[in-house]
């Protein structure tokens, strides 16, 4: 196997809570995943990304870890693991755990340690502070001005009455910010990661990696919270990429990830800078195999605005970082990972097409189509390649149309009560949609028309064409084609060292739209569309009607 295997490998990301349930407690479980891998082998999936499911109080969801080396019991034991990778493997495939260690949880025996006493040998291990002075009732100050991640009214220092001092906690109080500072820290996190390489994992995702790294000064953040009126503001600019980060991911590639030859994608959000980037994912001496951009996802972020903004965009504004990163990355040999979904953000079909009844399923083939054919290493999240949608408004009491909840709903497999992903009479964790009664796994990939696919059966079709002419779709250039017509319409051509060069035209609008097709585009003949399963009947020069949210795959002639 090269030690590339892994760029042309699809990449599937499971939410374990909501995959699926086989004990009855209305929790997914290792089981369930164990069950599923013939489903996902189908599909046409190489690597299992499982969100994190150790031992955790469960504050955020796993992602608060309270031991590095034992499953949750929710979810099953070490030996399940052992099973997973064992079946993995004889399918040809492999299992990326998540990595959370920028923090840990409270209830870590590493903080439980650090929080008993200022004289603690683990009080290094996590960012303590005096408080700044008091105020005006005697109550301590914070040592600094910074907002909480996941809610940015609070302070993101927690404070501790025993010892009367703050320690950083980033997300919520009950993730204390690890001190990567202090090298014990730096060798346990090594050590954790070579627990999981040893069991036959290949690698890891790296949750918020680029925060692990704190200017030491700790400085007050600019004041942009509210107007400036809020108390905490977003400190992120003395922890994003911060001072030793580079250093220290290059130890962990020295220490850990060169020797296992791991595959790794860092989250990394904030950080649009390519010479920064570069230094991350180049090919040659990065220090990751790939990344997590966030632009796209961003979308409608507003600067001093908490992750729920809603600025209103234009399929243009996301477009341009797509051809941005695609460019980039081929002109100076990075590499990019190509994903639109994950369990923070909400569904692509809802919020990029329209999910309504009349238009999802085009509008979701429209984005398999788009993304089965850029360059990088694809990542497909649960529910996704059935066209999953947000949960509806009035639902539940989620009023957010970026709430977080919108991708965590429980999976669809079939018509049976709570949509198959627990047993009739067990009681799911999280409400499953209504929709799963005609939207499911078993409907999708059983659908038998002649004329048109499922939208999973297109994701599958597009997985195995990506993989058939990976030299254009995985590997190829990304090449800009004009768009005469605005901002509607994305089109651009992938150019193949073997298979040629392609032509893809996607139309993001909801109305038909008259596409010109600019003069130094040569279709030789459309092979693939959203509309129906065959060859799409399209004139191949001049004017092109794009029905809405349609989408066309065509070879170019030279
Ligand atoms: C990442 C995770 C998110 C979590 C946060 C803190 O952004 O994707 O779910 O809340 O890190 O670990
Ligand atoms: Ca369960």
């Amino acid at each position: 196997m090269s030690d590339t295997w892994w760029k042309a490998a699809v990449i599937y990301q499971i939410y374990p809570s909501s995959f699926k349930d086989t004990n009855g407690d209305g929790w997914g479980d290792l089981p369930g995943i164990i069950s599923k891998v013939d489903y996902l082998k189908n599909l046409g999936v190489d690597i299992l990304w499982i969100s994190p499911i150790y031992k955790s109080p469960q504050a955020d969801m796993g992602y608060d870890i309270a031991d590095y080396k034992l499953i949750d019991p929710i979810y099953g034991t070490n030996e399940d693991i052992d099973v997973l990778v064992a079946e993995l493997k004889k399918r040809d495939m492999k299992l990326m755990m998540d990595l959370v260690v920028n923090h840990t949880s409270n209830e870590h025996a590493w903080f439980v340690d650090s929080i008993s006493s200022k004289s603690s040998p683990k009080r290094s291990w996590y960012i303590w502070k005096d408080p700044a002075g008091s105020d005006s009732n005697g109550d301590p100050l914070p040592p600094n001005n910074w907002c909480q991640l996941l809610g940015d009214a609070n302070s993101a220092w927690t404070y501790d009455p025993e010892s009367k001092q703050f320690y950083l906690s980033l997300f919520t109080p009950e993730q204390p910010d690890l001190n990567w500072e202090t090298p014990e820290v730096r060798a346990a996190v090594h050590d954790a990661m070579r627990f999981w390489l040893d069991k036959g994992v290949c690698g890891y995702r790296m949750d918020v990696i680029n925060l692990i790294s704190k200017d030491q000064r700790f400085p007050d953040a600019p004041v942009t919270n509210d107007g400036g009126k809020a108390k905490y503001h977003p400190g992120s600019k003395w922890y994003t990429n911060g001072p030793r980060m580079h250093e220290f991911l290059r130890e962990v590639k020295r220490e850990v990830l060169a020797p296992y030859k791991a595959v790794t994608v860092g989250e990394m959000p904030g950080v649009s800078d390519p010479d920064e980037v570069l230094k991350t994912v180049h090919q040659g001496d990065g220090e990751l195999s790939m990344i997590f951009i966030f632009d796209v996802v961003d979308v409608d972020f507003v600067p001093g605005e908490g992750r729920l903004a809603l600025r209103p965009f234009k399929t243009g504004d996301w477009v341009k970082d797509v051809v941005k990163w695609q460019r980039v990355m081929w002109e100076r040999d990075g590499w990019n990972s190509v994903f639109i979904e994950n369990h923070d953000n909400p569904r692509s079909v809802s919020r990029y097409c329209d999910d309504s009844d009349e238009w999802r399923e085009k509008g979701a083939k429209l984005l398999a189509l788009m993304q089965t054919t850029l360059s990088g290493t694809i990542f497909v999240y649960q529910g996704e390649e059935i066209g999953v949608r947000n949960m509806p408004k009035y639902w539940d009491g989620v009023l957010d149309k970026k709430a977080r909840d919108h991708a965590r709903t429980p999976m669809h497999w079939d018509g049976s009560p709570h949509g198959g992903f627990c047993g009739k009479d067990v009681k799911p964790w999280m409400r499953v949609m209504d929709d799963y009664v005609t939207f499911n796994v078993d409907v999708q990939t059983n659908s038998n028309s002649d004329d048109d696919l499922s939208i999973w059966q297109y994701w599958q079709r597009g997985l195995s064409n990506r993989k058939a002419h990976a030299d254009a779709f995985v590997h190829g250039e990304f090449q800009s084609v004009d768009n005469a017509e605005g901002d509607d319409v994305f089109a651009y051509l992938k150019v193949g060292k073997e298979s040629g060069t392609w032509v893809i035209v996607l139309n993001f609008s909801g109305d038909e739209v008259q596409w010109r097709m600019p003069s130094n585009v040569k279709v030789q003949g459309w092979v693939a569309g959203n509309y129906l399963k065959g060859k799409p009947d399209k004139p191949t020069e001049g004017t092109i009607g794009l029905r809405p949210f349609e989408g066309l795959l065509g070879r170019s002639a030279a």
